[in-house]
Parts: C-alpha cells; structure tokens; sequence
C-alpha cells in the first residue's frame, strides 16, 4: 500500500489553525501532500508543527477577494502549483430569525458562502493545469441539509455551499478535476462546545444512530478520501460525516 498517496501534490487548506481544519492539514500532511495552512488568524504555529510536510502558514481573510488570489499566486510560487482546495473556513453566528441582525446574516455568508467563491474562483486556473489531480472539496454542514431553529444564516451558507458544488462539478468535470462536499454532523471542535451545550448536547447526543460526537479526524478520513485517486470517479456529491444523525 501507497504510505504517500498524495505525495507531489499541493494543497490549501481554508481555516486551517485549528479544529477540522487544523486535522484536514494534517492528514493531507501524513499522506505526502505539501500543505499550504491558511487562516486568519496573526499565526499558526501550533497547526504548522503539527502538519508533517513541508507546509507553511499563509494568513488569508478568505472574505476579501483579493486576499485569496494573492494567497493562490503566492502558494503555486512557493511551492510550484495547487493541486487540492478546501474551503473549510467557517463560522456560526446564530439567533432566531427575528433576532439575527443583518449584519450577522452578512458576516456568516460573506466567510462561509463567499470565502468559498472567492477561493474556488482564486484556484480554479492552477487546478485546471492539475486535471485529473485536481480536488475541491468544500465543507458544508448537515445543519445545511436538514435546517436547524436558530441558525438561519450559517445554515444558508452551508446550503449555498452545496448548490456552488455541484455547479462547479459540472463545470470543472471536462478537465478531470472533481468538486465535492463533505457534510459533517457534530463534531467536537471550538465552535461546537461555544454553540452546543448543556440539554441541546444531550438531546444531540442521543439524536445521533453512533451514539458519539464526530471528531476533526472523522472528518479529515472523508477529505483524504476525496483527494486520493480512488476518489477520481466520484464528483458532485456530499459524503456525509454525521453518526448516522441525518441519512
Ligand atoms: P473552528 O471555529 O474551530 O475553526 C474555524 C477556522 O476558520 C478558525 O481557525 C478561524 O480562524 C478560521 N476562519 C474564520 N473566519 C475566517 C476567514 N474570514 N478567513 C480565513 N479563515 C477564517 O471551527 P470548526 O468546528 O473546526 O469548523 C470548520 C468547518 O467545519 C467550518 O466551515 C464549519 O462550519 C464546519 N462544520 C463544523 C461542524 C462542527 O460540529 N464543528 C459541523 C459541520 C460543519
């Protein structure tokens, strides 16, 4: 067996200092990839020594579209082209339709929507040299598929975020590279233990058919997966990461 499957192969990885992001990295790191971290946080250190390959840190506000074609062109620069996209950067800001400011509805879908346009369209043209190596994968939310009181926004986002994939699928499929989501459930990150606690942990809990959280590296198996070549027939789909909580 391949220890490296992915070795000489390039990847950015959005939101990539921490959480499922931060296990995305690593795991395309483990399997030979050269990973460019990109965040927007001032460092990453703690993700770039965690990530075994020759990877390094690019802080990039994924909102702002000329911050990710400058974090593109400076990846394939330094590392000679791009094989793998993930737009994993996200947010969640929720409240009840009534109470979600406009502002909170502009900021949730500028990150999670829009980062994911603007890196995809940044991207796109080194992807297209990589043809059939050529991955992106973007990470929604079953909060995107199934709704969820109280997150009107982010769950919009994660939708959006399903409708840009399958339109890129079909766009992208000509020249070999594939466009896939991957939709987690719950999974134990920052973000889950600031928005879910107490009872609605205990109520997701028992919602969930495999009786247990989802961890980063739960999702970062289906990404790897999707980036290898035994994933080269599949584009346009959602591989869902969810304990069985919705099928
Ligand atoms: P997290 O909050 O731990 O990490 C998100 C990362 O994105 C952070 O490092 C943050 O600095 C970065 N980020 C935020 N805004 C950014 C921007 N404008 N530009 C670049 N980077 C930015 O969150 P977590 O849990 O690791 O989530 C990662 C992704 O997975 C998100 O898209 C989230 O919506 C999605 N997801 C998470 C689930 C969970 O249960 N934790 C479930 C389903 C989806």
């Amino acid at each position: 067996m391949n220890e490296r499957p992915l070795a000489e192969r390039v990847a950015l990885v959005t939101g990539a200092a921490q959480g499922i992001g931060r296990a995305i990295a690593c795991a395309l790191g483990r399997a030979g990839a050269t990973v460019a971290i990109c965040d927007v946080v001032p460092e990453a250190n703690e993700a770039l020594a965690e990530v075994q390959s020759t990877s390094a840190y690019f802080r990039c506000d994924v909102t702002n579209i000329s911050e990710a074609e400058a974090t593109t062109k400076a990846v394939v620069e330094r590392f000679g082209g791009l094989h793998i996209l993930v737009n994993n950067a996200g947010i969640a800001i929720d409240g009840l339709l009534l109470r979600t400011k406009t502002e909170d509805w502009n900021r949730v879908l500028a990150v999670n929507l829009s980062g994911a346009f603007n890196c995809a369209r940044a991207a796109t043209k080194y992807l297209l040299k990589a043809k059939e190596q050529g991955r992106i994968i973007n990470i929604s939310s079953v909060v995107g598929e199934q709704g969820s009181a109280g997150q009107v926004a982010y769950a919009a986002s994660k939708a959006g975020l399903l409708g840009v994939t399958k339109t890129l699928a079909q766009e992208l499929a000509g020249r070999g590279v594939t466009v896939n989501a991957v939709s987690p459930g719950f999974i134990e990150t920052k973000m889950t233990l600031e928005h879910v606690q107490g009872e609605r942990r205990e109520k997701l809990l028992a919602a969930i058919p495999l009786g247990r959280i989802g961890t980063p590296q739960d999702v970062a198996n289906a990404v790897l997966f999707l980036c290898s070549d035994a994933a080269a027939y599949i584009t346009g789909q959602v591989l869902r990461v969810n304990g069985g909580l919705y099928m």
